[in-house]
């Protein structure tokens, strides 16, 4: 069956898609964050809604506006974003394009770190953050569908393979996100789908056309079974 335009085919389908980076403070003025615009994961949510899934939109810090009609919950911390996409299940499909934060600080300080030239210098010790996309991969309430991004910097394939296996999950978006790519940021997107039936590299394209080929790809497979 065609996407024919106006189709709905997700429609009455529940989707939670994560996006944007985490923000770990370290005191109250600071903190620690991935690199992570937004645009690509805001630009899934509002494709699937127009295929008429029922979106739950869960956003770190962003610069870029809340897209129309879906349901978007603002977090900061990678904990908030987990405890948010839990409570957002169950659903159909889970899209995971957050650029969440690995490490948190072991004990953020309540107040502001001060200063003291020529003295100490703070080190961070560091503790690991909930892997979402895992736990949502490995869940009782696990969706039909569970979708996770890759950025990498080398060994893309084979790095994003791996992930597929670990966490759990149906596709993995995978793009090389090197300094010289300028994918970072960007408005352009080059991405490879890897599944367990292989490998798909996609063209070069606008952020919003990968989004609206993945939602395309995401109903397609949702009706196939
Ligand atoms: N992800 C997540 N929670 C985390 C880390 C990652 O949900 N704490 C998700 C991302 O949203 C993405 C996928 O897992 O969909 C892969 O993220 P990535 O950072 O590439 O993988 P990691 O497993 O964190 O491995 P590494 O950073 O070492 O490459
Ligand atoms: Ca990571």
């Amino acid at each position: 069956r065609r996407l024919d335009d106006g189709a709905k085919p997700l429609a009455g389908r529940k989707v939670i898609v994560t996006s944007g980076p985490t923000h770990e403070p370290i005191d109250p003025v600071r903190y620690i964050a991935n690199r992570s615009s937004g645009r690509q994961g805001h630009a899934i949510a509002a494709a699937l809604a127009a295929l008429g899934a029922d979106v739950t939109l869960v956003s770190g810090p962003v610069a870029i506006p809340d897209p129309i009609g879906l349901n978007v919950i603002h977090v900061e911390r990678a904990d908030e974003m987990r405890d948010a996409v839990l409570a957002a299940l169950p659903a159909d499909i889970a899209v995971m394009v957050a650029a969440v934060a690995d490490w948190k600080v072991a004990s953020a300080s309540d107040q502001k770190i001060k200063k003291h030239p020529g003295e100490s210098i703070p080190t961070l010790a560091l503790t690991e953050n909930p892997d979402i996309l895992k736990t949502v991969g490995h869940h009782t309430q696990r969706p039909k569908l569970v979708i996770g991004f890759a950025a990498e910097t080398q060994d893309v394939e084979s790095n994003a393979r791996a992930k597929l296996e670990r966490k759990g999950a149906d596709f993995i978006v995978a793009n090389d996100v090197s300094p010289s790519t300028g994918i970072m940021g960007g408005l352009r997107n080059r991405v490879k789908i890897i599944s367990h039936d292989g490998v798909e590299q996609w063209p070069d394209l606008d952020k919003d056309e990968v989004a609206t080929r993945l939602a395309a790809l995401i109903a397609e497979k949702l009706m196939q079974g």
